[in-house]
């Protein structure tokens, strides 16, 4: 695998990829160059064969990532805008429709891009300490990349609402009763174990399944898409696949199913 000026990785012996927003000093701040490595990380988990997931944190313990890097956008016009959203755009729907699962450990601030970026992840946990928020009103802009359609599908339109206008942020508890994070651990160790043993569990299940999982679910969500219809065209195409002869004559031999992604 390549190396990366802001990020870090380490890939672990199960196939789990932990990923890290690497660029402390500025609280993990989401510049252009690292939205390019971003993609071009995501390209080799779409690729590879070793990487089965992804556990995306932000280096030390104050953030996830506090948002895209502000300093860059002085130069900015309309145009400059608009190819700095659709690109942001494109690379978090790479995220969101990855076929491996993705989860944010949401570790500190998670704010504006940042927490655009964990919304993007397949579902999120958080440490005690995390913050969430999408505080743009504040700059006088609005969020770029996917903020207002996330946000509103994850917890509601009058949630999002206010959350979006006031630009407040909210505690990891806040997160947790709003359904924006799954669970929130004590501190950052606890919080990337609890991610390992959930990603743990997803890779031993039928890679071609949790694929068509992460398709069958964004087709809810997409209204050029008759999900109901994708969900009927999936799950037959589960049948084509040995995992399911092998998932079924497991149960039925109560055996532990032993998956291979064929
Ligand atoms: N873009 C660029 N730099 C950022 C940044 C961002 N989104 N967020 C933080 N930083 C930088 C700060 O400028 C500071 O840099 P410096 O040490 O060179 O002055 C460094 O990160 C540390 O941040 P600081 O503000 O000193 O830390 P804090 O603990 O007082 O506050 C935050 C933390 C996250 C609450 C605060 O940095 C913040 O509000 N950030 C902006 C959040 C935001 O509006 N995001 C949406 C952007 S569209």
């Amino acid at each position: 695998m390549k190396t990366y000026n802001y990020l870090e990785y380490h890939l672990d012996e199960n196939g789990i990829l932990f990923l890290s927003i690497n660029r402390e000093d500025k609280m993990n701040a989401l510049n252009i160059e690292l939205l390019n490595e971003l993609k071009m990380i995501m390209t080799e988990v779409y690729e590879s064969d070793e990487i089965k997931g992804v556990i995306l944190r932000g280096k030390g313990n104050k953030a996830f990532a506090a948002g895209a890097d502000i300093a860059e956008f002085s130069s900015f016009t309309e145009d400059k805008g608009r190819n700095m959203a659709r690109n942001g755009h494109r690379i978090f729907r790479m995220i969101e429709m990855c076929p491996k699962p993705v989860i944010a450990a949401v570790n500190g601030f998670a704010l504006g891009g940042g927490c655009e970026l964990a919304m993007a992840c397949h579902f999120r946990l958080a440490s005690a300490n995390a913050k969430f928020g999408q505080p743009e009103v504040n700059l006088g802009i609005i969020p770029g990349y996917g903020g207002t359609q996330r946000l509103v599908h994850l917890i509601g339109k009058g949630r999002a609402m206010q959350l979006l206008m006031t630009g407040d942020m909210i505690s990891a508890d806040d997160a947790y009763h709003l359904g924006l994070v799954n669970h929130v651990l004590p501190d950052t160790d606890t919080l990337i174990a609890e991610a390992t043993g959930i990603m743990k569990k997803i890779i031993g299940k039928a890679p071609v399944a949790i694929k068509h999982i992460v398709e069958a679910v964004d087709a809810c969500l997409d209204k050029g898409t008759d999900g109901m219809g994708r969900e009927i065209e999936l799950f037959a195409n589960c049948m084509t696949t040995e995992d399911f002869k092998e998932g079924t004559d497991a149960f039925l031999n109560k055996r532990k199913a032993n998956f291979t992604g064929k």
